[in-house]
C-alpha cells in the first residue's frame, strides 16, 4: 500500500505545484554595483529559482555568455545614451549583428526582445530622447527583420507609467490617455509595435506612488484589499497596480489599440532607504503580486496572464540616488546573492528563502570603524562626506536600517562602507587618523556592517560610474 501510495503522492504534489507556479516569471538583472557577482553565478541563481525570463539593461558579452545554452528568455537592451547612434541604420544593423544574431544558434542565447532605451520619455530627461527613440526603435526592428529573426525577436521600448499619467489627471483608469506632449509620438510608436506584433512595455511602481504622495492610501499600494476602492463606472479597483495597468489599457484603447499586448517590464518593492522601504512591506507586496500572477487573475480590463519582470534581482550600490535613497535596495537578493526574505513563486504563500548564490567569495572578516582614541575631531565631517560620496551610505537615512545608530556608529558605518568598496585596502581605513581596522563584527541591531565580496571584474565591462547615468530611473506619479 504505502509503496504504491508514496510515489503517487509525490507525483501529485509535483503536479499541484507545477500547475500553480507563476508561469514565465521574469526578473531584471541590473549590474550597477561596485562589486558584482560573477555572471555564471547569477545565471545559476536564475536557474535555481526557476526564473524563465530575464531582462537586462545592456547586451554585455559576459552576461550573455553566462546565459548561453539555457532556455531562459532574454531581453537585451540598448541604453539611452546609445539611442542617437541607433538613428543610423547601418549602426543599428551592426548592433543587432554583434549583440543579437551572433548569439542566435543552437546552444546560444534565447533572446526574445530588444529593449530600445530605458524610460526615455521621463519628464526629468527634459526631452533629451524624445526625438531619437522612435527612429531607433524602427531601425532596430527593421534590422531584426532584415536579419531574418524579426518573427521571434521583437523590439520594444520600456516606458515609465508617466507616459500616460499626469498628476492633474483624474484617478479613474477608464480616463487613461497618453501624456499630451507625447501623445502623437506614442501613437506612432504603438502603431509600429502593432505592425510588428511587438508588445508595449511598461514599468509600474506602487512603491513610488506611496513615496511621492504622503496622502496616498497605504493599503492601495498592496494587494490585500482596501476599505476605499476606486469605483470606476462600476468597476472596482482595490490596488494601484491594477488601476495603473488599466489606465494604460484605456490609453491604448483611446488610440485604437485596446488589444495590444502589454508586458510589465519592472515591478517590485525596495527594502531599505525609506520609511516605506523595508522587508515587511516588500514581503507583503510580493506575496500579493505573486499570488495574483499565479492565479492568472489579470486586471479588471485585462483578465488573464500578465508577463512580468520583477525589479530587481540583486541590490545595486552604484545606482544614482537622484530618485531617492531606496534606489540601491530593490533586490530580492542582497549585494552578495543572499535572499533577503522568504517568498513563494508558486503564489501559495508558502514562503521560503530563495536559493542563494553559490560559492560566493568574500573579502576577509575585517571592518573599518571610528577610532575612539582619535584626538582631533575637527575633520570628522569632511571625512564622513568623503566616505559617503564614494560608497553607499543610504542605509543611514531616516526610516532606514541604520538610522538608529549613535553619532559614533554613524561614523563607523560610513568608514566601513568606504573601506569595503575599496576592497579593504589598508590605506582606505585611515581617514586622517580617525579610523581603525577591527576583526570584530561591528554590526549593531538592525544595521549590518557588511563585508564585501570579491568583485568579478572584466575588461569588457564598463565601469559602474559610466553606467550610473544610463539608468537614473523613474521619478513618478502622484496617483
Ligand atoms: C553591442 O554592439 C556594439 C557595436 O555596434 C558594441 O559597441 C557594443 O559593445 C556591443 N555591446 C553592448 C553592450 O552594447
Ligand atoms: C532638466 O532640466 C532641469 C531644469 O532646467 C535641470 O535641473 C536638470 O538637470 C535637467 N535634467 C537633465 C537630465 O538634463
Ligand atoms: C524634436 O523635434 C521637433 C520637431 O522637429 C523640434 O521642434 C524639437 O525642438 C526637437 N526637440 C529636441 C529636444 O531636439
Ligand atoms: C546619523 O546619520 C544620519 C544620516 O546622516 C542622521 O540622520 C542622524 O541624525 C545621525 N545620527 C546621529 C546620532 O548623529
Ligand atoms: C555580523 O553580525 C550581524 C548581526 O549579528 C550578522 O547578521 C552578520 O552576518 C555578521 N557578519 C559577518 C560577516 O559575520
Amino acid at each position: 500500500m504505502t509503496r504504491i501510495w508514496f510515489p503517487y503522492w509525490v507525483f501529485s504534489v509535483c503536479l499541484l505545484l507545477d500547475s500553480v507556479h507563476v508561469v514565465g516569471l521574469g526578473v531584471n538583472w541590473g549590474t550597477m554595483a561596485t562589486h558584482q557577482l560573477p555572471p555564471d553565478v547569477v545565471a545559476q541563481m536564475l536557474k535555481d529559482n526557476g526564473f524563465e525570463k530575464v531582462k537586462l539593461f545592456d547586451a554585455d558579452q559576459s552576461t550573455l555568455s553566462s546565459l548561453a545554452g539555457s532556455t531562459i528568455e532574454v531581453m537585451v537592451a540598448i541604453p539611452n545614451n546609445m539611442l542617437a547612434d541607433m538613428n543610423d541604420y547601418s549602426k543599428a544593423k551592426q548592433w543587432v549583428r554583434r549583440n543579437v544574431t551572433r548569439y542566435n544558434f543552437n546552444g546560444g542565447v534565447n533572446i526574445k526582445y530588444v529593449a530600445v532605451g530605458n524610460e526615455p520619455f521621463l519628464s526629468s530627461y527634459n526631452n533629451s530622447f524624445t526625438n531619437i527613440t522612435f527612429p531607433a526603435l524602427q531601425n532596430i526592428q527593421n534590422a531584426l527583420n532584415d536579419a531574418g529573426v524579426g518573427d521571434t525577436i521583437k523590439a520594444t521600448v520600456p516606458l515609465n507609467a508617466d507616459v500616460y499619467n499626469s498628476p492633474d489627471s483624474n484617478p479613474y483608469p477608464s480616463a487613461g490617455r497618453f501624456r499630451p506632449d507625447i501623445s502623437g509620438l506614442m501613437t506612432e510608436i504603438v502603431q509600429f509595435l502593432s505592425k510588428n506584433n511587438a508588445p508595449f512595455t511598461v514599468n509600474i511602481y506602487p512603491f513610488l506612488s506611496l513615496y511621492a504622495n504622503p496622502d496616498f492610501p497605504v493599503d492601495f499600494a498592496f494587494f490585500d484589499g482596501t476599505s476605499n476602492p476606486i469605483n470606476d463606472n462600476g468597476v472596482s479597483y482595490t490596488n494601484v497596480f491594477d488601476a495603473n495597468f488599466d489606465t494604460l489599457v484605456s490609453a491604448l484603447k483611446g488610440i485604437g489599440y485596446g488589444d495590444m499586448p502589454i508586458l510589465v517590464g519592472e515591478v517590485g518593492w525596495p527594502t531599505d532607504g525609506d520609511k516605506n522601504a523595508n522587508m515587511l512591506y516588500a514581503q507583503r507586496f510580493y506575496n500579493g503580486l505573486l499570488k495574483k500572477l499565479a492565479a492568472n487573475q489579470g486586471t479588471p480590463l485585462r483578465p488573464g496572464y500578465i508577463e512580468v519582470y520583477l525589479f530587481g534581482l540583486i541590490d545595486e550600490d552604484a545606482k544614482s540616488i537622484a530618485p531617492g535613497n531606496f534606489e540601491r535596495h530593490w533586490g530580492i537578493f542582497r549585494y552578495d546573492g543572499q535572499p533577503k526574505f522568504p517568498m513563494d513563486f508558486s503564489g501559495q504563500g508558502q514562503n521560503k528563502l530563495l536559493a542563494a548564490a553559490v560559492d560566493v567569495q568574500y573579502l576577509p572578516q575585517r571592518w573599518c570603524v571610528f577610532n575612539p582614541n582619535a584626538k582631533d575631531l575637527s575633520k570628522l565631517g569632511d571625512n564622513i562626506n568623503y566616505a559617503c560620496t564614494f560608497s553607499d551610505c543610504t542605509a543611514l537615512g531616516y526610516g532606514s536600517s541604520c538610522n538608529a545608530l549613535d553619532a559614533q556608529g554613524n561614523v563607523s558605518y560610513a568608514f566601513n562602507m568606504y573601506f569595503q568598496v575599496q576592497n579593504q585596502q589598508p590605506l582606505s581605513c585611515n581617514f586622517q587618523g580617525l579610523a581603525m581596522m577591527t576583526t570584530q563584527n561591528a554590526s549593531q541591531g538592525t544595521c549590518n556592517f557588511i563585508i564585501q565580496i570579491v568583485s568579478f571584474t572584466s575588461s569588457l565591462r564598463p565601469s559602474a560610474v559610466v553606467l550610473s547615468f544610463i539608468l537614473v530611473p523613474m521619478l513618478f506619479l502622484a496617483w
